[in-house]
């Protein structure tokens, strides 16, 4: 009954979306656990570009069913915008299932994430601002609007009013916002109703249907280790489980079937929104990996933030998220320069320490120590096995694996499907 779970190691878009698409022609089923239209995924396909957001990355794979799980949080009109944008494409989405659990992002939640945000002035966290903390907070107050309620107007109507009943005054008396009705939210929601309703099915049952068929189900992660509400760098963090154990809660199979867990890392480390980051670079480093690597949001477009490698890090994701594989993507944006720093441990006011500090105070506090490995010159877009790759990049990987507890299974040296190196079956 093979589940295979994919997952961040990092702050988020270290190249999932590459991962899942490398994987698809291989898998029955790809699932996405956890989050919603904060994430964004760019896959490349021959010349096509796509970039997502709400929808598994396997919808690209002809044949694979792709699957919302319960764990998301769903933005109803952005869910039909990117099947529109990828249906006018030629893509066929029509095997999409959606759990009739998910919960649904109303127009007043990214209202008030956003509002939050500027509340919170110098400790504000950066989000996305699509309304993903609120959501999930409505969740566990038990307040939320599930994807289901858009089939029963009565309750959907007790629950909009519920609360509405607390969130207005929130609207009203602290952000000085106008107040929002409970006709207007009902209303729009409902909207949805039909066109939805064909995509929505008892997704935890289909999943054990599949595995108890034997077939291959990927649960793909949005978000990332450190952003995890539980393990991340709170409250710098999004507002789900991005780590393994999410995959279960988040899609209804159990830990047991799980076989394989893959964690994508890239080279270096970029991170989006605010919080700490020990290695994060401030000079020209940083911009020349920003430039070179590309690292601007998919989704907001931000400029990403960069920095060296951090083992400490890495190690930790293996530990929390129990990984077999590592995948270490975008080595190609570290050809040319001359030695590269990996951070190997921290500084915490004056003790030296090789696990992520216990405290947030410790985090901020941590500065890293590194060791310096030779840099290369050589273009290593074209390799395709470790024995294409100069000896100094071979020693940048066998560095990393020996240091980060797993072993390394996949290198990604450029965008493109194929610019991958696989060193061991990631599904065998
Ligand atoms: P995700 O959120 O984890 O799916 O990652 P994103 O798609 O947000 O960001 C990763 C970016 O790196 C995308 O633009 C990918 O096309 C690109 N990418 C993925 N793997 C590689 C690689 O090995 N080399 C290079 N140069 N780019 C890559
Ligand atoms: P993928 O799946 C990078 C960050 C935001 C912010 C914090 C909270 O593409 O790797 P939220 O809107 O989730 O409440 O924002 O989390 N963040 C991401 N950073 N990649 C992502 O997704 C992210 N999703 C959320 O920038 O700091
Ligand atoms: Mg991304």
């Amino acid at each position: 009954m093979p589940a295979i779970v994919l997952v961040g190691a990092q702050w988020g878009d270290e190249g999932k979306g590459k991962a899942t698409d490398l994987l698809g022609s291989r898998v029955e089923y790809v699932v996405k656990f956890n989050g919603g239209n904060n994430a964004g995924h760019t896959v490349i396909i021959g010349k096509e570009k796509y970039a997502l957001h709400l929808l598994p990355s396997g919808i690209l794979t002809p044949g694979v069913v792709p699957v919302i799980g319960n764990g998301v949080v769903i933005d109803i009109p952005v869910l039909f915008g990117e099947i529109d944008g990828l249906n006018a494409r030629g893509v066929d989405t029509s095997r999409l299932v959606v759990s009739a659990n998910a919960h649904v992002i109303p127009s007043y939640n990214s209202i008030l994430d956003r509002v939050t945000e500027r509340f919170l002035g110098s400790r504000k966290i950066g989000t996305t601002g699509r309304g993903i903390g609120p959501t999930y907070a409505d969740k566990m107050t038990r307040v939320g609007i599930r994807v289901q309620d858009l089939f029963d107007e009565k309750i959907l109507r007790q629950k909009v009013e519920g609360a509405l009943a607390l969130k207005n005054h929130l609207l009203v008396k602290v952000y000085n916002r106008r107040s929002i009705t409970v006709d207007e939210v009902v209303e729009e929601l409902l909207t949805h109703a039909e066109r939805l309703r064909p995509m929505v099915a008892d997704t935890a049952l289909l999943l054990s249907e599949a595995l108890a068929r034997n077939e291959v189900v990927l649960l793909e992660g949005g978000q990332a280790t450190l952003l995890d509400v539980d393990h991340g760098t709170y409250p710098f963090v999004t507002s789900s489980n991005a780590t393994s154990g999410g995959a279960c809660t988040g899609s209804g199979i159990p830990p047991t079937a799980v076989t394989r867990v893959i964690a994508i890392a890239k080279a270096y480390i970029t991170r989006v929104g605010e919080g700490p980051f020990p290695t994060e670079l401030f000079d020209e480093d940083g911009e020349k990996l920003r430039s070179i690597g590309a690292e601007f949001g998919t989704t907001t477009g931000r400029p990403r933030r960069c920095g060296w490698f951090d083992i400490p890090i890495a190690r930790y994701a293996s530990r929390i998220n129990g990984v077999t594989d590592l995948i270490i993507t975008k080595l190609d944006v570290l050809t040319g320069w001359e030695q590269i720093p990996v951070c190997v441990a921290y500084d915490v006011d004056g003790e030296r320490i090789s696990e992520l500090p216990m405290t947030q105070t410790g985090f901020h506090h941590a500065t890293p120590v590194y060791e310096y490995l030779p840099g290369w010159t050589e273009d290593i877009s074209n390799a395709r096995s470790l024995d294409d790759l100069p000896s100094n990049a071979r020693a940048y990987i066998d560095f990393l694996e020996q240091r980060c507890g797993a072993p390394i299974s996949a290198i990604g040296v450029g965008p493109e499907r194929e610019q991958t190196i696989v060193i061991r079956d990631l599904l065998s």
